[in-house]
């Protein structure tokens, strides 16, 4: 892959310098599309306003393979001082996924160059929204893109893992990462008289403390679960009881069933403080993205080719995160395996975490990246007597 590395380096500084916000990535689609149309061969997609799929038919049947990239960047301002760093005032790919779109890309060049060779189809899925809810892939999904799939792939940029490593596991990679909204509402009044008002920060910070049960005493140690209030807002003055509290936070989790029992647990709490002390309150759960949970038997043979690939050394069991990804959207409709691609680099202080305003990768991480897709591809949509062998 030394080949295609000046290739992968000029697209991703390219994405990198030119950022644009989920569900705004216009110049973005239009630099993929162009890339693509490119190399060949690739029918090209638009199903939603940003966003695309290519299509590489290879000769005659096989299995249809989605690998899919997201293409969006943060709200973040850029700390780097690269030569190439963000262009755009607030906006920075600070998760990686300009280095995903160009590691998709040179997949596509590599595999579309010799379609001849596969049998079967490969779906490349440049996902627009990654980042904000309701997320792109759910609307790719909905578009069809899914239709057919055998199985599905897609990998993260982790600088926590040195580069020319990857972490994967089956079963949970994400949690599902919900959101909540309570306003306990009281009675507002003179702050010299906080008998004739019902403070609805006391009462506020009475449900915070309580929340915190759910974690600690409702659920099992086993069990993977975050409840965190990270915004409290009230007040006006310091000599003003408020008539409210505003509070707002997110609840992590892998297991579905622990997921459906959190905002029932956490109404019967706000319920019964708010009750207790006079106050009463609103209370909205939305639902995020769902969690990502690998298929075993997808992430054997992921496992298999990068093995095979870079050896068994490269390969490590990943830890399941707190964070989301609507990777899960594509899981709905075929078994899937979403895995990590070591981007970090100790020794030249690349180990800022994924959202950090100096958050960076290792270039030499993309034809890492192009590798393992076309590993994958090639081992299950390669020449027969290849795959009877590895069979
Ligand atoms: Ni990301």
């Amino acid at each position: 892959m030394a080949a295609i590395q000046p290739d992968l380096v000029a697209w991703r500084r390219h994405l990198h310098q030119h950022p644009e916000p989920s569900f705004a990535e216009y110049e973005t689609t239009a630099f993929i599309e162009e890339t693509l149309s490119g190399f060949g061969g690739l029918a090209i997609e638009r199903p939603a306003k940003t966003g695309l799929v290519a299509t590489l038919r290879g000769q005659g049947p096989g299995l249809v393979v989605a690998i899919r990239a997201d293409i969006d960047a943060l709200p973040i301002e850029e700390e780097n001082r690269l030569d190439f760093r963000s262009s755009r005032p607030g906006v920075m790919h600070a998760c990686g996924h300009d280095g995903h779109t160009a590691m998709l890309l040179g997949a596509a060049k590599v595999l579309s160059a010799r379609p001849e060779r596969l049998h079967g189809e490969v779906r490349f899925i440049f996902q627009h929204a990654e980042e904000q809810l309701p997320g792109g892939a759910e609307e790719l999904v909905r578009a069809g893109v899914m239709t057919g799939v055998d199985r599905v792939i897609g990998a993260h940029m982790e600088p926590g893992l040195p580069v020319g490593t990857f972490a994967l596991r089956s079963g949970p990679v994400t949690a599902s990462p919900d959101t909540f909204r309570i306003v306990v509402r009281g009675l507002g009044g003179h702050a010299a008289d906080p008998h004739r008002a019902v403070d609805p920060i006391a009462v506020a910070a009475e449900v915070v403390s309580n929340l915190q049960m759910v974690v600690a005493r409702y659920t099992s140690p086993q069990d993977a679960l975050v409840l965190s209030v990270t915004r409290f807002i009230a007040g006006t003055a310091d000599n003003i009881i408020p008539g409210s509290a505003e509070l707002g936070g997110t609840v992590r989790s892998f297991d579905p069933a622990l997921r459906a029992g959190v905002p029932v647990w956490m109404e019967r709490i706000i319920r019964g403080v708010t009750e207790a002390h006079g106050a009463s309150y609103e209370f909205s759960y939305l639902n995020g993205y769902r969690s990502v949970v690998n298929d075993e038997a997808v992430t054997g043979l992921v496992r298999r080719s990068l093995v095979g690939c870079f050896g068994a050394d490269a390969v490590v069991e990943a830890v399941p995160l707190m964070a989301g990804e609507d990777f899960s959207a594509y899981q709905t409709k075929a078994p899937g395996c979403f895995y990590q691609v070591g981007c970090g680099n100790q020794a030249e202080g690349i180990t800022f975490p994924l959202h950090h305003p100096r958050f960076t990768l290792d270039e030499a991480s993309l034809p890492v990246g192009v590798s393992a897709f076309v590993a994958c591809i090639t081992d299950w949509l390669g020449e027969p007597d290849r795959l009877s062998a590895l069979a």
